[in-house]
């Protein structure tokens, strides 16, 4: 029964040729790519997300960060970063499968605005700035300034670090556009970077992702492996990030920061599951070697 819906699914996915049924992927912390770390050459594709650059750099996808599918995209943050599937969809999956469905894509497309892009990026320009894609120093300075007061990266410091950007942006730049997405979208991704790293990372290790798209492991970074569902530790932590910033959620004046009081309302900002096709989300997965996701309950 199992085997003939995941037959069904992959009909209902047409089209794509080289679809095939991968097997459920390990989590292996001694994978000797967490050790070999290349920065990308001339031609290599490179986006505006850290993690998913860091992944390319070690070889969890594709190194030249071209070609890439939804599905290395799910299997490459679970066995790079022991990223739950049902998470990796929830923070851009979702909308890459809207979007691309299974066509591939290169790294530097996942900045197109409006997709998961968004302003107010630690260490990106908005898009109103110019190039929202590449490591801008400048704009790391500022949330920099603040995360040097902390030697492990707490959600109060990472959230105090990002309520500068927000404020300085905001100070700076009359066209931001800072509102209730993309503070919930930031609050998921500092909750993402300090979950990934361990919870409460050391400041060098969170500078080697965002600086150099490097997996700290040359830095006494282990990675360990989270739970099956980690989904309640990211939220919790992307939560306490938040509801730490009440001057930044006073200034902003939005109703809707303000209603997020629990991490399944800061999930259902940042992942409004009615707006999705949770049927050809799950056959997806299944391809990607995990056949027993279930978005009802995965909170
Ligand atoms: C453990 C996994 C992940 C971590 C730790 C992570 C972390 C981050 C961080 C910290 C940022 C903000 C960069 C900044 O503020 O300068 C970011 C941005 C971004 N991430 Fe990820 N991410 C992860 C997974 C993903 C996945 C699965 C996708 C799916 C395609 C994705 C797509 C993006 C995109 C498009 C942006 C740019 C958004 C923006 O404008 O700031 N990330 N990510
Ligand atoms: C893209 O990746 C797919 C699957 O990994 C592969 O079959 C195909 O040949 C690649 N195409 C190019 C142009 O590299
Ligand atoms: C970095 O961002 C600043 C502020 O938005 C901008 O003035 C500068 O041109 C950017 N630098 C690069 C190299 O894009
Ligand atoms: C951290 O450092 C900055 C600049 O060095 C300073 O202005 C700020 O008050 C410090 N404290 C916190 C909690 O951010
Ligand atoms: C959702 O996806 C399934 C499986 O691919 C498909 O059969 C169905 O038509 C889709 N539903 C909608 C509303 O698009």
């Amino acid at each position: 029964m199992k085997l003939l819906s995941v037959l069904v699914s992959m009909f209902l996915l047409g089209g794509i040729g080289y679809a095939q049924l991968l097997p459920l992927p390990i989590f292996n912390p001694l994978d000797p790519r967490f050790d070999d770390w290349q920065p990308p050459g001339p031609g290599d594709s490179r986006g505006p997300c850290p993690a998913l650059n860091s992944l390319a750099n070690h070889g969890f996808l594709p190194h030249s960060g071209k070609n890439i599918t939804a599905i290395d995209i799910v299997r490459g943050t679970f066995e790079g970063l022991c990223l739950s599937p049902e998470f990796s969809v929830a923070v851009g999956v979702a909308e890459l499968l809207k979007s691309y469905t299974l066509a591939s894509f290169d790294l530097h497309e996942l900045s197109n605005y409006g997709f998961i892009d968004h302003d107010c990026s630690l260490s990106r320009a908005n898009i109103g700035d110019g190039d929202n894609n590449d490591f801008n120093e400048t704009i790391w300075s500022v949330p920099l300034q603040v995360l040097k007061n902390y030697s492990a990266i707490t959600p109060q410091a990472i959230g105090g670090a990002r309520t500068a950007r927000d404020l300085f942006d905001i100070a700076h730049n009359p066209n931001q556009e800072c509102g209730a997405r993309s503070i919930a979208f930031g609050a998921l991704d500092n909750g993402l970077l300090i979950a990934s790293l361990g919870g409460s990372p050391k400041l060098d290790w969170v500078r080697s992702v965002i600086e150099h798209e490097r997996l700290p492991t040359n830095l006494g970074f282990t990675p360990t492996p989270l739970l099956i569902n980690n989904s309640p530790i990211i939220l919790t932590l992307a939560l306490a990030s938040l509801l730490s910033q009440p001057y930044l959620i006073e200034i902003l004046g939005n109703t809707v920061i303000k209603m997020i009081k629990n991490p399944a309302d800061l999930l259902a900002e940042v992942f409004p599951i009615k707006g999705y096709n949770i049927t050809y989300i799950t056959s997806v997965l299944s391809l990607a070697g995990f056949s027993s996701v279930n978005f009802q309950n995965f909170l």
